[in-house]
Order: structure tokens, then C-alpha cells, then sequence
């Protein structure tokens, strides 16, 4: 369980680095920052898609999961990084997308020919006697989830994008040539998988209208969904190589992440779940602004940890990735207090129980986009919303305030690397605009300064390594009711540490537990800090203490 002590970094390659000046970052640009990576301390990379695609989804709609997109590189440069970060230590990981194929992939094209082995391959379905879908489900980027097709008289069935077309996991084949993908890529390699929304593989057996909501509750932890991830994880042999495995699932539940992950269980080694970031979402609705729900945030984040811990299951710990907003945007202080906030926020989820993971940028304190224009905006969804909130009625100014807190592109701005032109991303022109920012915060300035963000970050990570109770402790919430701090406390063979996280921008007054006055600070975002009877918390403090 090495990867209980182990940190991953996500690379979202199309923004990290691009060696040949096409705008689009590539995969020689990763092996050309690897040095960074291993400086940083960090075990794995999971990289997200670079395989054949159309890129209607930035690679998430795949058309051939054996070939690497010519605008990502070749078969040898994937090799290469794979082969190279091994020398550093530095795993890599890939990220699946089983639960639909892009349009382009030859077996949808093949269905499109009317061939019925393929047509198996996906879900199509006849219309209601009036015509129109099967169903009223919604698709995740917005309209209808079904696309007619004229010529069969039958509608296909895709959560997202029309051009995404969920496979049909009834169908034996079908997971039999997932797994041959996983043998491919194993015998390249790699040393894990993230498996993209994996727990919407399992349909029901009767499609129906949902009248309470969007259809999830008919897919989501479908019903043969544990069959089924057993089935690929045992015939495709990942427990047994010791691949790092984790579902990002979608609206699950604690009981199922439990599944998910317990070791006994032989499915996935960890899972990510979102309930934490819809604390900002009103009514739930992710194109409905309010200000964070602290208490709520807490609540969740509590309920997890113990819930999964008394379940033996593993968490994956993250505030950002290439589908959330920056968090120190969104729940630090990017003008005030960015240096604090950011490590604060990286101190509350780090020293918990789980495998955290820093999306790039993260480590250097990057921010919002703060984009302007809707032709800034490059993403699927944050298009099709743009439209959808206008016709709404929403005004337009408000439209654009939602896609700056909400939008997808907002952590998918060019990873800024120093102070040069397209802060060192690229000599062309980038693919989406490079933050503002750049000339401040950026790597290379980062790495040169002792107190950055970056050094912290790279002590959080080393942390974990040499104390195991925060590897392997315990779990419990510590001043439940406090409205400004998120407080917890870890245990492990006679060890304890006890973590404070001052949330807001304001000083608040804790008075810490006797056992932990005196001891030892482990870590801290302000230097003096004193493990003292009645502290006065600075804005955004936080610290560790040990004993
Ligand atoms: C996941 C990915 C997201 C993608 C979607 C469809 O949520 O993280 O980027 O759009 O799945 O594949």
C-alpha cells in the first residue's frame, strides 16, 4: 500500500509544456519538466487523455485508445516519458475513458454502417411512440443525453457530448477489449490508471423517464457496476502488477466508495467523489452562484473521512483538477492573501487520509482565468452553458460572472513557467490565453524563492513520506461547531498530530487541546507559530503539531 505515503500530480498535457511551438502542449514537454516534478517530490503523474481524438472534449472523446494524437507526439515520445520517469522514480498513469468512445472510434463507425456487432457496442434505442428520445435524461454538458439517428429510426445514448457515445457494458466483447487496452498499456509501462466517471458504466435494464431528476439516480453506482469494475480489474490482472488504480465518481455514495476501494473488495485502489466542491453550488446547481457553505464544506469532508476510514476505503484528496475552478480562487484569497491561503487550503486536505493530488499550477499558487470574452472560452461546456444561461433569460453580465467562478477553462490556461512570452508554455501561439498573472507567479520564480508556495507544497508532500500517521493514522474531527477553523486530529502507534486550518481572512481565537500545547510544529504557513494554550489565528493560519 505504497500509496498511502505516495503524492500524484495531474498533468492536463494539452496546457503544461510544448516542445515544438504549435501551441498545444505535448508529451516531450512533460519529459522536459520531469526534473521539476522530481524536485517537487511527487510519485506519480497521472496524465489525462492524449490519445486519438477529435479533442471535442479535449481528448476525452477517444477514437483509438492504442495511438497517441499526433498533436500530443508519437508512440516513442509516450515511451520515452514512461521510460524516463521510471529512471526518476516516477510512475505514470493514464487515464481511461471507458464509459464512452468518441463518434470518430471505428467501432461507432462501424455501428453507424448498420453493423450489428457493433450497434451491440452502444445503446441504441427505438423513440417513444411519438417520436422523440427514449428518454428525458439530461446530458452533463447540457440538452438531451440521446442523438437520433435517421437512418436506423433509433436514438444513441450519451451523457455528455453528442460526439461521446456511452459503450454498452451488457456486452461481454465490450469488456473484453477493455481489457486488452489495460494489457497494452501495462505491458508499456505505466504503473496506474485513473478510469474517467467509471461509475456510470452500469445502465439499467429498462430505460425510463426520470421525473425527479436528470436520470442519474438510473446510472449512477449502477447496478452491475462492482461486477463489472471486478471483472476488468482481475482479467486485466492490476491488482497483481500493483497498479495504482482510481474511478473518479460521479454523485456517489460513501457505502460505494467503500466498495470501490477496500482492498478486499479487489476492485480500485482509491476514488475521487465531488460532494466537497458543490459547497459553493446553490441548490446544487453548478450554474447557480453562492459563497462557499463552510460549515457544509466541513461536514462533508468529516463525514468522509470517517466513513470511508470505518469502511477500510481509500480517498483520493484534491481540491483542483482540469474540471474545477482553481481553489485559491475559489476558496483562498488570490489578491490578499495568495501565499497563505494557498498553503492553508494544501495543509487542510494533504495531512488527511487519503493520496493527495496537485493539479499543475496548484504548487505555484496559479489562479482563475479571469477571462473576459466568451471567445476566450474553449471548453464544450462552458460553451453550450454560455448559451443555455442566456436563452435562460440570465443577463449576460451575470452569465459571464457564473464562467468565471464555474468554468472548466479556468485551470486550463497554460502552465506558467517564468516570466518570458506565454510565461515559457509555448514560442507559438497558445491554444487558450495564458493567465495575466504569469509575470508574478510562475515556476521558475516559485522554485528560486524558499517561502513559495512550491517549497511548501514540496514539504507537505516529503511529510507524509516520513510520518506515518499521516500515512496510515486515524481520523477524527476537532472543533466541530468553530464556523471559521477546520480542525482535525490523526493517530497512529502512540503518534498524534493535530491540524488547525484558519479558513477566512480574519483573525479567530482557538484554544488547542492540552496534550498538543508545547509540542512540536511540524508545518506552518506563518513562521513564528507557537503551539501555545490560546492561539490567535492570523489570516488564513494554519499549522500541524506533533507529538
Ligand atoms: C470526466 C472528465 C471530464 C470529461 C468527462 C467526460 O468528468 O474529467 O473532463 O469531460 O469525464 O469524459
Amino acid at each position: 500500500m505504497e500509496f498511502k505515503k505516495q503524492t500524484v500530480y495531474q498533468i492536463y498535457p494539452k496546457s503544461f509544456n510544448d516542445s515544438n511551438g504549435d501551441g498545444l502542449g505535448d508529451l516531450k514537454g512533460v519529459t522536459d519538466k520531469l526534473l521539476y516534478l522530481k524536485e517537487l517530490g511527487i510519485d506519480y503523474i497521472w496524465l489525462t487523455p492524449f490519445f486519438v481524438s477529435p479533442q471535442n472534449d479535449n481528448g476525452y472523446d477517444v477514437a483509438d485508445y492504442r495511438n497517441i494524437d499526433p498533436r500530443y507526439g508519437t508512440m516513442e515520445d509516450a515511451e520515452n516519458l514512461i521510460s524516463e520517469a521510471g529512471k526518476l522514480g516516477i510512475g505514470i498513469m493514464l487515464d481511461m475513458v471507458f464509459n464512452h468512445t468518441s463518434t470518430e472510434h471505428e467501432w461507432f463507425k462501424k455501428a453507424m454502417e448498420g453493423d450489428p456487432k457493433y450497434m451491440d457496442y452502444y445503446i441504441f434505442r427505438d423513440p417513444k411512440p411519438d417520436g422523440s428520445a427514449p428518454t428525458n435524461w439530461v446530458s452533463k454538458f447540457g440538452g438531451n443525453a440521446w442523438e437520433y439517428v435517421p437512418k436506423f429510426n433509433k436514438y444513441y445514448l450519451h451523457l455528455f457530448d453528442k460526439t461521446q457515445a456511452d459503450l454498452n457494458w451488457e456486452n461481454p466483447q465490450v469488456r473484453e477489449e477493455l481489457k486488452d487496452i489495460l494489457k497494452f498499456w501495462q505491458n508499456k509501462g505505466v504503473k496506474g490508471f485513473r478510469f474517467d466517471v467509471v461509475n456510470l458504466i452500469s445502465k439499467p435494464d429498462a430505460f425510463e423517464d426520470d421525473f425527479e431528476g436528470d436520470g442519474r439516480r438510473f446510472y449512477t453506482d449502477g447496478i452491475r457496476v462492482h461486477q463489472y469494475l471486478k471483472e476488468l480489474c482481475r482479467d486485466s490482472g492490476l491488482n497483481e502488477n500493483g497498479m495504482v488504480t482510481v474511478g473518479e465518481m460521479s454523485s456517489t455514495t460513501i457505502d460505494n466508495c467503500i466498495r470501490y476501494s477496500n482492498p478486499e473488495e479487489k476492485e480500485l485502489s482509491m476514488c475521487f467523489s465531488f460532494h466537497h466542491l458543490k459547497v459553493d453550488y446553490k441548490n446544487g446547481n453548478k450554474w447557480e452562484l453562492q459563497p462557499c457553505d463552510f460549515m457544509a464544506l466541513k461536514n462533508l469532508l468529516n463525514k468522509w473521512q470517517i466513513g470511508m476510514e470505518e469502511g477500510n476505503g481509500w480517498n483520493a484528496l484534491f481540491w483542483c483538477n482540469h474540471d474545477q475552478p482553481r481553489v485559491l480562487s475559489r476558496f483562498g484569497d488570490d489578491k490578499n492573501y495568495p501565499t497563505e491561503s494557498a498553503e492553508m487550503l494544501a495543509t487542510m486536505i494533504h495531512l488527511m487520509r487519503g493520496t493527495p493530488y496537485v493539479y499543475q499550477g496548484e504548487e505555484i499558487g496559479m489562479t482563475n482565468a479571469y477571462f473576459e470574452d466568451i471567445s476566450q472560452y474553449k471548453d464544450v461546456e462552458s460553451l453550450n452553458y454560455f448559451k443555455i444561461l442566456k436563452d435562460e433569460g440570465i443577463p449576460e453580465d451575470e452569465v459571464y460572472e457564473i464562467l468565471r467562478c464555474r468554468s472548466r477553462d479556468n485551470s486550463r490556461t497554460p502552465m506558467q513557467w517564468d516570466n518570458s512570452e506565454n510565461a515559457g508554455f509555448t514560442t507559438g501561439t497558445p491554444w487558450i490565453e495564458v493567465n495575466k498573472n504569469y509575470k508574478t507567479i510562475n515556476a521558475d520564480n516559485a522554485v528560486k524563492n524558499k517561502n513559495s508556495v512550491f517549497h511548501y507544497y514540496k514539504k507537505l508532500i516529503a511529510l507524509r513520506k516520513e510520518n506515518d500517521v499521516i500515512a496510515y493514522g486515524s481520523y477524527k474531527p476537532e472543533m466541530e461547531d468553530n464556523t471559521n477553523v477546520f480542525a482535525y486530529s490523526r493517530e497512529y502507534e502512540g503518534k498524534k498530530l493535530f491540524v488547525v486550518c484558519n479558513f477566512y481572512g480574519t483573525e479567530t481565537k482557538i484554544s488547542l487541546p492540552d496534550e498538543f500545547v508545547g509540542k512540536e510544529i511540524l508545518i506552518s504557513n506563518y513562521k513564528d507559530a507557537k503551539a501555545e494554550k490560546e492561539v490567535t489565528l492570523r489570516p488564513f493560519e494554519t499549522f500541524a503539531v506533533i507529538k
